[in-house]
Formats: structure tokens, sequence, C-alpha cells
């Protein structure tokens, strides 16, 4: 279902465009079948939201640039944790979340790629990734702690790990939070007070920045948006 997904949004791609490339299994399906297309001819350039992503290009030949070459780009595809039917996003699963905004943020257009297990009603099932600089990470914790309260959320902050007493770092080198609060009824303002919070570098709150969501499911794709 991820690679149909895929393949519908790969429908869109046309020869000259500048790509961002996300990150997650069903971004590297995306990233996969463009790269065979590359091969046969296509002619693009690929922003990777990861280095895991770069890699996967690299391998497959795609011609890869930075938003320093290249800041502005036609189209995003990337995977989601979540979305709701307002095309907001949980994302930051895979820990890509602030190089994943950041190109959906230079991009006109930016396609979610997914299979149904991912549509809500609400977002927060998924417990929601918060990126945060590595100095002063208990305080930073408080603070998001503090905030969601101020919100009616309370629930299980923990940070994300790579081994037991290895905590994972991010590409840029900082810490993930996963914030475990349940059902987010105001998505806007839970986003809007953590972006305020000093140590906080992003969140995994994607508002505003879908423009088509692309599910795959047991029946085929199904289109929301654009
Ligand atoms: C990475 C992400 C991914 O897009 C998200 O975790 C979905 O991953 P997958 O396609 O493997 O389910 O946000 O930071």
């Amino acid at each position: 279902m991820k690679r149909a997904a895929a393949q519908a949004a790969l429908e869109s791609v046309a020869p000259g465009m500048r790509l961002g490339l996300g990150t997650g299994s069903t971004a590297a399906h995306f990233v996969d079948l463009l790269g065979a297309r590359v091969r046969d001819g296509l002619d693009v350039v690929g922003v990777p939201t990861s280095e895991r992503t770069r890699l996967q290009a690299e391998g497959l030949g795609i011609p890869l640039s930075t938003l320093d070459e290249t800041p502005e780009l036609d189209l995003t595809v990337d995977g989601a944790d979540e979305f709701d039917a307002s095309l907001r996003l949980i994302k930051g699963g895979g820990g890509a979340l602030l190089r994943e905004k950041i190109v959906a943020a230079a991009s006109k257009r930016m396609f979610v790629i997914a299979d149904a297990t991912k549509e809500v009603g609400t977002l927060g099932a998924f417990p929601l990734p918060v990126e945060v600089d590595r100095f002063g990470a208990r305080s930073t914790r408080l603070h998001i702690e503090r905030a969601a309260r101020g919100l009616g959320l309370i629930g299980a902050i923990s940070q994300r790990m790579s081994a037991p007493d290895a905590p994972y770092l991010t590409d840029g080198g900082h810490y993930i939070f996963d914030c475990a609060f349940g059902a987010i009824d105001a998505p806007e303002a839970l986003a809007e007070r953590l972006s305020t919070i000093p140590g906080v570098v992003d969140h995994g709150l994607f508002i505003g920045l879908a423009t088509a969501i692309f599910i795959a499911g047991a029946t085929g794709v199904r289109i929301l948006g654009d």
C-alpha cells in the first residue's frame, strides 16, 4: 500500500522539477520509484530530508542538491505518522522532522503518501515528537509539560533512545522527546505554544504544509486535497 501511494504521487512529477525527498519507509518507496524514472532519463533534482534519504538517493543516481543551492522547490513528497481530514500531520517518527519541515516549507506543494491506517479523526494517538536542543533539555521538557498542561494535555513524555544508555540524536545533533498526550483537540494552539519554548528546535505538528495526501487502501489510492 505504501508503494501504491508513492506510485500515485510519482505521476505528478514532471521533467525539470526540484523535489524534496522525504524520510521513512513510505518515502523510501517514492525515492526508489523515482530512481527508476531517473535511470530511464527523467531530469529532476532532489533535496533529501535526512542523511538516510541522501544515501538512498545517491545510491540510485538521483541528482541531489541542498536548500543552500536550491532554496525553492516545486514539490516535496513525504510520509507521515498520522493525518486528519484537514491535512494536519504528525511527523517525526523517523526522527527527521526538522529537516522535513524546512524542506516542506521551501516547497510550493507537499504531497503526503500514506496507507489508510495513518488517517485519524483527531491527531495524537501517535506520540508527538518534539526535537530539543541538548543544552538544558530537562528544563525544556518541564516547559513542554507545562505548555501541554495549559491546554489540558497530560501524558508521558519520554526521551527517544538509540540504546538503553544512548539518547537518540537527530541529523542535527538534537534530542527527541516523544509526547504521548493523547487526543490533541487544538493542534494549532499546541503548535504555537511549543514553538515559543526556548530549547524546542521544532515539533512534529505539520499544519498548513501538506497540499495533498495520497491514501492507499485495499481498494486503491484516494487523494485528499489539491
Ligand atoms: C520521519 C517521518 C516519517 O515520514 C514518518 O515517521 C512515517 O514513516 P513511515 O513511512 O516509515 O511510516 O516523519 O521523520
